[in-house]
């Protein structure tokens, strides 16, 4: 397949690069260098390339930032998913979208499946839902995948690497309890994605990796891994932080249409954080 990826210098889209060109696929990699906000550069160069599939993980994840100053990220999250979705229909191909928890209100005290009604909160999570919805409407081809909490190899920042950075230089840490869900490891997740894409079985899916834990669990698990158990971390409550973009308290995603489809599903997500977090401080790529 001719397989264009939107965003690939991010988390997830360094992963999705290997994985498609592994499994044998013409990998077309861009990222800042086709802004996706632009409909005319969009027009001109996706439906030249005619490609097979079109993945959109490019994305503007400041969700704080966005309830200060929604445009800069209704522009990326919202806009740009748009006009993928336009190029995809001119090219006649289908279009993956990378989609999040945050269309949740995390209230339901459950793992939500792909049955459950969204309820966004911020406008990060009306972004992904309303591209959602669009995409639904515009192209019959399509993948959703729904996921949260990424850590990866490529990209910048993560939660991983914050807690370990602030642990290394600060030697203490507050982190929430009020938080629940799964950590992803993004090479798992690109591996479920080129599984999906493969099959041709269009439609919305949750995809993470199994388990479930508090962002002060993690960050638990994170430091004991590193070999840093002293460190002390203090528990504290989302309303402690005084962020702007409220979070769902409790939103990990049952992956209910991988398993009804008969996909495997990604491993427990603390085997790939002990692979990864090694791996960050071996490498010192902090
Ligand atoms: N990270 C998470 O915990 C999480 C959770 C749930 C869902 N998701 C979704 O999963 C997907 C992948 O996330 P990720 O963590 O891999 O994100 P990431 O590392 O931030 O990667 C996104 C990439 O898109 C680029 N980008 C931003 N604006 C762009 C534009 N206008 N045109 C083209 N590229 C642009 C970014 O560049 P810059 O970095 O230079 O801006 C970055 O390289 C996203 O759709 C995200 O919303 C992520």
């Amino acid at each position: 397949m001719r397989v264009v990826i939107c965003g690939a210098a991010g988390q997830l889209g360094t992963d999705l690069v290997e994985v498609f060109r592994a499994g044998g696929d013409e990998v077309f990699p861009f990222d800042l260098d086709l802004d996706i906000t632009d409909y005319r550069l969009v027009m001109e160069r996706i439906p030249s390339l005619s490609p097979d599939l079109v993945i959109n993980t490019a994305a503007d994840l400041d969700a704080d930032r966005a309830e200060l100053d929604p445009e800069p990220s209704l522009r990326v999250n919202l806009t740009g998913a748009q006009n993928l979705a336009m190029a995809c229909l001119e090219a006649g191909c289908p279009l993956a979208f990378i989609s999040s928890d945050y269309v949740f209100d995390g209230r339901k005290g459950a793992p939500y499946t792909e049955l459950d009604e969204p309820n966004p909160q911020g406008v990060y999570g009306k972004a992904k839902l309303a591209a959602e919805r669009f995409l639904a409407c515009t192209l019959p081809r399509h993948y959703i995948f729904r996921t949260q909490w990424l850590f990866g190899r490529g990209g910048k920042r993560n939660f991983v690497k914050s807690i370990l950075r602030n642990a290394r230089e600060k030697g203490y840490l507050r982190v929430v309890t009020d938080e629940v869900g799964t950590p992803t490891y993004t090479g798992d997740l690109a591996e479920i994605i080129h599984r999906v894409c493969r099959s041709g079985q269009y439609g919305l899916y949750h995809a993470t990796n199994q388990g479930v834990c508090s962002r002060y669990d993690f960050a638990r698990e994170i430091v004991e891994i590193a070999g840093w158990k002293k460190v002390p971390i203090e528990p504290i409550r989302y309303a402690d932080l005084n962020l702007p973009c409220p979070r769902p308290p409790y939103s990990p995603l049952e992956n209910l249409n991988l398993r009804l489809r008969g996909f495997p599903l990604a491993r427990h997500y603390r085997e790939p954080l002990e692979e990864y977090v090694r791996w960050l401080l071996e490498n010192d790529a902090l």
